[in-house]
């Protein structure tokens, strides 16, 4: 048999990967280290036992998007804009397996053949890396030595590239760091100048003080997309969301298979939201155990980054990334080693877990760093 030739930029990607070890502490995905409450899982069991499992799903997701605009503050709020018709709440929301589907979706429909998108590097690889798989060629830009956004630069490269498509994220994975609302407004002008999107991923947006979802309105090419899978306990369900112009939305409504949300997720996420007390006090639990292991941090040989969200990213200073990280697998403890990335060489990142993995995680650090 002679293989079909596949892509020819396809046969040069190396791929995604993210390996999973088989160890005791896994902090390595930044999921969360708590489920959701009993009561979710009471509710969800009597949900599915009630499910019309002949029929295909609701199509559009419509309960799920209203309730996620309500959550979002999108229902009467100031999102309307002064052009394009009265917005409001659901056309606002787009919903998706994961957030990774919901940018694979921006891109289907806005990137592609001849167009451009842009990342500022280190950040999520899953922007270049989406983008690329949907035809669209990626200019990296570039964070300062503190990984910081360099206004000038980002501004040289919007204009020079013209791109279709701006990625910024906030907090930033794998740095931590939260774009403040006047750096995401001046990113925005440099966008709407050269007739781009600027999307913004919130995937740890609930750790943040300010989200870019307040500037989402109907006049401006702006999407924020946020996850289930972090700050909602919920990554096994695969659920994302993307709050943005309904004219956005409605492109996305296009490119995106039909029923691609079963019915089984639309009831997870649902219910869900009824429980967002108790999310918001597993996100305030979250900030303190994370000043908590940050202080531990600093007392080590490490060179730590401030995070704004569940994971730190830290650096040996007097040994290499890779054998540190060795070390601690060899402990059980599993972490990120962030050397594929760009800039991030020796960096390791530590997704926040229970207090007891976070002193499982301390403890073989401490061990590691003395080996
Ligand atoms: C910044 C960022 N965006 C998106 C995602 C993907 O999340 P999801 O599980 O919703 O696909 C992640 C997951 O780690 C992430 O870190």
């Amino acid at each position: 048999m002679t293989r079909p030739t596949v892509r020819d930029d396809v046969a040069l990607m190396a791929g995604y990967h993210s390996p999973q070890l088989d160890v005791a502490v896994r902090l390595n995905t930044n999921e969360a280290p708590e489920p959701p409450p009993v009561e979710f899982r009471q509710r969800l069991t009597e949900a599915i036992a009630t499910l019309d499992w002949h029929r295909y799903p609701d199509r559009s997701a419509g309960e799920l998007r209203a309730r996620i605009a309500q959550i979002e503050g999108l229902v009467g709020g100031t999102t309307g804009g002064t052009t394009g018709g009265a917005s409001s709440g659901s056309e606002q929301v787009f919903v998706a397996n994961g957030s990774n589907e919901v940018l694979q979706t921006v891109m289907l429909a806005y990137g592609g053949a001849g167009r451009t998108a842009v990342t500022f590097e280190p950040t999520y690889a899953l922007h270049g890396h989406i983008s690329r798989v949907a035809g669209t060629r990626v200019v990296e830009g570039e964070r300062t030595d503190d990984f910081a956004l360099d206004l000038d630069h980002v501004g040289a490269v919007i204009a020079a590239e013209r791109p279709t498509v701006t990625f910024l994220c906030s907090p930033n994975n794998p740095t931590g760091m939260i774009e403040s609302e006047d750096t995401v407004r001046r990113v925005l002008a440099m966008v709407e100048a050269v007739d781009g999107l600027l999307v913004v991923d919130e995937a740890y947006g609930q750790f943040a003080q300010w989200s870019a979802i307040s500037l989402v309105d109907e006049d401006t090419p702006l999407v924020v997309t946020r996850t289930y899978s972090k700050t909602w306990s919920m990554a096994a369900a695969r659920l994302g969301y993307l709050i943005g112009p309904s004219w956005v939305v409605a492109e996305l409504d296009k490119v995106v298979l039909p029923y691609h949300l079963d019915a089984a997720k639309q009831a997870a996420g649902l219910i869900a939201l009824e429980f967002e007390d108790q999310m918001r006090a597993r996100v305030a639990a979250l900030v303190e155990e994370r000043g908590r292991v940050e202080a531990a941090l600093d007392v080590m040989a490490v060179d730590r980054w401030p995070s704004g969200a569940n994971f730190i990213l830290f650096r040996p200073r007097s040994m290499g990334g890779t054998e540190v990280w060795k070390a601690m697998v060899d402990q059980g403890v599993l972490v990120r080693n962030c050397a594929p990335w760009p800039r991030l060489g020796d960096c390791l990142r530590v997704t926040l877990g229970t207090a007891a993995e976070n002193d499982l995680f301390l403890s073989a650090l401490a061990d590691a760093l003395e080996s």
